[in-house]
C-alpha cells in the first residue's frame, strides 16, 4: 500500500533501527525492515532489522501532525521517498513511477509499505498536533503503566555478576563511591545452566538472603528469563511444558528443536492461553524458589533468537498450535505474547498489589503497556553513543517510551572519556542502565581514574535529583501518551529548525538536552527555540531562537530548564531512590519571558497499584503577578489522597527583575509567615537567583508565597 504524507517533509518512527531519527529516503537501496531479529554486532546507519517492530509512522510539518499504524506482525517492509508537490499525483498513483526530484524542495513523503502475510489493519491519526497524535496512538494500544519508581532511577548490569559475593561487593561499593543504586541485574549466568527460574547453587547459595540484602538499602534484583526451555526431560519447567503440550511445532508437527544457550532448546507457544497461564504462575514465590517480591525480571532473546535458524531466528513454516497460524504471521509479535506474560505473572505473585517491572528486547506495538525496552547489542564506540539519541527518541514517538541504551556499549571497552560522556547522556533519558559482554573488561565506575569517577557519580546522583520530574512525567505518560523523552518539534512545532534536530531533546516540556557525543568535544552547538533557557548548571540563560555554541567540559553536560516552566527536585541524594521517598522538594522556578511559569509534580508510594484506586498526589505549581501558588489538582476528593510525609524545602525562582523587599507565605488553614530569601543579581549572561529557604509546610498543603 502507499500512503503519501502530504505537505510534510519529515516522518519518523518504525523503529527499530539503527539510523537517523527523521527517517531517510530508502531511493534505490533498501527499504526500512521490520523483522525481529537477533542482529550480532549492528551496523550503524543502516535500514536493517532489529530486534523490535513498531510498525508506526509519524509525519511532522508547520502543517501539523498525522500519523499511521499498520497493524501486522508478519515481516514488512517500509520505502520512504521525499517528493517535490508536482509529484504527488505519481505518488499516489504508482509509487516507482516517481519522476526525477527536480529542484523544487520535497513537500511531501510518500512511503510504500509491504508485509508477507496476515491480516492487515491500517489506522490513520488525524492529529493536528504532535500530542493530539501520541494520544490517538495510544488509544489504540495502549500506554506505559507508571513504572515502579526504582525502575527510573539507576541499574547496575553486565553479564555476569559471578556471585553472591561479587553482587554485594558491587553493592557495598556503590555506598563507599557515595553513587545511588537501585538495581543489581543477574544475567544468564545465574542459572542451573541456562535453566530459567534455577538458581547455579554453588555460586548463588542463598538467593533469598542476597536480595534481602540489596532491599534492606531500598534495592532490587533482576534476573533473567529466556524463552528458549533447555530440552532436558529433568529439568520441571521444560518437563511441564512438554507434558502440557506447550510448545512450538515444526511444520511437519514435531517439538521444535532450536539452538541458544543453554544447547537444543524448545521453545514455548505464548499465543496458546495454557502456556501463558502456566508460564505466569511459574513466577509465583512457592514456584520461582530463591525468588522475593524484590526480584524482577529481563526476557532477553525474545525475537526469538534462534543461532542455528535463518537469520538466527525461526523457521517462518513453524507452527503455533494455540492461535493454529504460522510463525510467519506473528512473528513480530513474539516477543510482545512473552514479556506482557512476564508482566502478567509478576502482578499475579503480589496478588495485584505491586507494580511490575520488565526489560524486553523484542517488541511489537503495545508491547509499552507491560515492559520497559533497551536497544540492544551496541558497541562501546563513540558513534553508537551518538545513535542512541536518534534510536531512543524513534522508539519513544512510537509508544515505548521506557526505553534505554546499554551505558558505555555493549560489546568492547569504553575508555573514561566515552564511558562518562555516556552516562552523562543516559542520565537524561528514560531507562538508565549500564550492562556490558562476558569478554569484556569489569567497568564499575571506580575502577577508572578519580576525575571520571566524579563525573559518573555527578551524573548518576543528577538522575537523582530529578526523579521527582521522570515521574511526573510518567504519570502524566499513562494518562495521555505524552513521550516523557520527546523530539523539539513536539513542543514547539511550528519551529521548522527542530523538525531536522537528531541529537537534541526534550525531557517533558521542561528540560532541553543536548549531550557531548563526539570524542575530545568540549564544546556543543545549540538550537534554542524560542523563549529563555537557564543553564540548569551555572545560570546562565540564552534566548531563542538562536543557535550557540556552549562550553561543555568534561564534567559538564549541556541541560537547560525551559523558561516558563518549574521543577520539583530532591536535592538530598541517599544510597537508593527508596530511601528518599519522604525527602523534602526544592522548587526550581525559571521564568519566561512573560514573568510566569508553571509545572506539576506527581506523588504516590511509588511501588504499588493503590494509585489506581486515587491514592496519589498530581499538585499544580503556578507562578505569575510575583505570587507562586501550589494547589493539589487531583484526586479532587482529598479523602482517598496519598499522605505524603515530603516537605518543601526551598525555593529558588531564577529569572527576577528586581529583588523583592519581603516574602510572604499564607496557607490554607494556617496564618501568614514571613520567609527568608537571598538574591543574586543577574549580569550578563547569568541570570538572577532568589533562593527561599525553608517555607517548612508538607508539599500536598496549599499555599501562596507573595514576593513584595
Ligand atoms: C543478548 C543480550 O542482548 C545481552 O544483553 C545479554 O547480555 C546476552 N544476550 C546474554 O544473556
Amino acid at each position: 500500500m502507499d500512503i503519501a504524507f502530504i505537505n510534510s517533509k519529515h516522518v519518523y518512527g518504525i523503529p527499530e533501527h539503527a539510523d537517523t531519527f527523521a527517517l531517510k529516503d530508502t531511493g534505490s537501496g533498501d527499504p526500512y525492515r521490520l523483522y525481529n531479529l537477533d542482529v550480532f554486532e549492528y551496523e550503524l546507519n543502516n535500514p536493517m532489522a532489529l530486534y523490535a517492530s513498531i510498525p508506526f509512522m509519524i509525519s511532522h510539518s508547520q502543517h501539523g501532525s498525522a500519523g499511521v499504524f499498520w497493524h501486522n506482525a508478519a515481516e514488512t517492509w517500509v520505502d520512504v521517498k521525499h517528493l517535490p508537490t508536482t509529484d504527488v499525483v505519481s505518488s499516489i498513483t504508482g509509487f516507482f513511477s516517481g519522476g526525477s526530484r527536480g529542484s523544487d524542495p520535497a513537500q511531501q513523503v510518500s512511503t510504500h509499505w509491504m508485509s508477507e502475510a496476515g491480516i492487515i489493519d491500517l489506522f490513520v491519526m488525524a492529529g493536528p498536533q504532535p500530542m493530539d497524535v501520541f494520544r490517538q496512538y495510544a488509544i489504540i494500544t495502549g500506554t506505559t503503566n507508571l513504572p515502579p519508581l526504582f525502575s527510573l532511577a539507576y541499574h547496575q548490569c553486565r553479564w555476569n555478576y559471578n556471585d553472591q559475593d561479587d553482587v554485594l561487593t558491587v553493592d557495598q561499593n556503590f555506598d563507599k563511591h557515595d553513587i545511588p543504586m537501585d538495581v543489581m541485574w543477574l544475567d544468564i549466568e545465574h542459572t542451573d545452566g541456562k535453566r530459567y527460574f534455577t538458581w547455579d547453587e554453588h555460586k548463588f547459595p542463598d538467593p533469598v538472603a542476597m536480595t534481602n540484602q540489596l532491599a534492606s538499602k531500598g534495592r532490587k534484583l533482576v534476573t533473567i528469563v529466556d524463552p528458549h526451555i533447555k530440552r532436558d526431560p529433568n529439568y520441571f519447567f521444560y518437563k511441564e511444558n512438554r507434558d502440557l503440550d506447550h510448545y512450538i511445532k515444526t511444520k511437519d508437527g514435531q517439538e521444535f528443536d532450536g539452538w541458544c544457550w543453554p544447547g537444543s532448546s524448545s521453545y514455548l507457544d505464548m499465543t496458546n492461553p495454557s502456556a501463558r497461564k502456566h508460564y505466569m504462575e511459574t513466577f509465583s514465590l512457592d514456584r520461582y524458589k530463591g525468588s522475593t517480591l524484590d526480584t524482577f525480571t529481563w526476557n532477553d532473546m525474545n525475537e526469538p533468537s534462534v543461532f542455528n535458524g535463518p537469520e538466527v531466528t525461526m523457521q517462518k513454516d513453524c507452527l503455533h498450535p494455540g492461535l493454529g497460524v504460522e510463525h510467519r504471521e506473528i512473528h513480530n509479535a513474539n516477543g510482545m505474547l512473552f514479556h506482557a506474560s512476564t508482566y502478567e505473572g509478576l502482578l499475579m505473585r503480589s496478588n495485584y498489589q505491586l507494580r511490575p517491572f520488565v526489560l524486553t528486547r523484542a517488541a511489537y506495538a503495545g508491547s509499552q503497556r507491560s515492559t520497559a525496552i533497551w536497544t540492544g547489542d551496541n558497541t562501546a564506540e563513540w558513534g553508537h553513543l551518538k545513535i542512541s539519541v536518534p534510536m531512543i527518541l524513534s522508539l519513544s514517538v512510537s509508544g515505548m517510551t521506557h526505553v534505554g541504551a546499554d551505558i558505555g556499549g555493549f560489546f568492547g571497552n569504553p575508555d573514561g572519556a566515552l564511558l562518562a560522556r555516556w552516562y552523562q547522556t543516559a542520565a537524561y533519558t528514560p531507562f538508565m542502565r549500564t550492562h556490558s559482554h562476558l569478554d569484556t573488561k569489569r567497568r564499575e565506575p571506580w575502577l577508572f581514574d578519580r576525575h571520571t569517577l566524579s563525573v559518573i557519580r555527578r551524573a548518576i546522583r543528577d538522575r537523582y535529583r530529578l526523579l521527582p520530574l521522570w515521574y511526573t512525567l510518567f504519570w502524566e505518560n499513562e494518562r495521555t501518551g505524552a513521550p516523557p523523552m520527546r523530539p523539539l518539534w513536539s513542543e514547539f512545532p511550528k519551529d521548522e529548525t527542530t523538525f531536522g534536530l537528531e541529537y537534541e531533546f526534550m525531557v517533558g516540556s521542561r528540560l532541553l538536552v543536548a549531550p557531548v557525543l563526539d570524542s575530545d568535544a568540549t564544546t556543543v552547538s545549540v538550537y534554542f527555540p524560542e523563549g529563555l533557557w537557564y543553564d540548569t548548571h551555572d545560570n546562565s540563560v540564552y534566548q531563542g531562537p538562536d543557535t550557540q555554541t556552549v562550553p561543555a567540559p568534561p564534567e559538564k553536560i549541556p541541560v537547560y530548564q525551559r523558561g516558563g516552566s518549574i521543577v520539583a527536585r530532591k536535592e538530598r541524594v541517599r544510597r537508593s531512590s527508596a530511601l528518599m521517598r519522604d525527602d523534602p522538594y526544592t522548587l526550581i522556578v525559571a521564568l519566561g519571558t512573560d514573568g510566569t511559569a508553571q509545572g506539576t509534580l506527581y506523588i504516590d508510594d511509588e511501588h504499588t497499584m493503590d494509585y489506581r484506586k486515587g491514592k496519589y498526589l498530581y499538585i499544580l505549581l503556578s507562578y505569575s503577578g510575583s505570587q507562586l501558588v501550589g494547589k493539589v489538582l487531583e484526586p479532587s476528593v482529598p479523602d482517598s489522597r496519598y499522605v505524603t510525609k515530603s516537605w518543601l524545602e526551598r525555593v529558588v525562582i531564577v529569572g527576577l527583575n528586581d529583588q523583592p523587599s519581603k516574602i510572604t507565605m499564607v496557607t490554607k488553614g494556617g496564618g501568614q509567615v514571613s520567609l527568608e530569601g537571598s538574591f543574586s543579581k543577574g549580569s550578563g549572561r547569568t541570570s538572577s537567583r532568589l533562593i527561599i529557604r525553608k517555607p517548612d509546610i508538607n508539599i500536598a498543603q496549599e499555599f501562596t508565597i507573595s514576593l513584595h
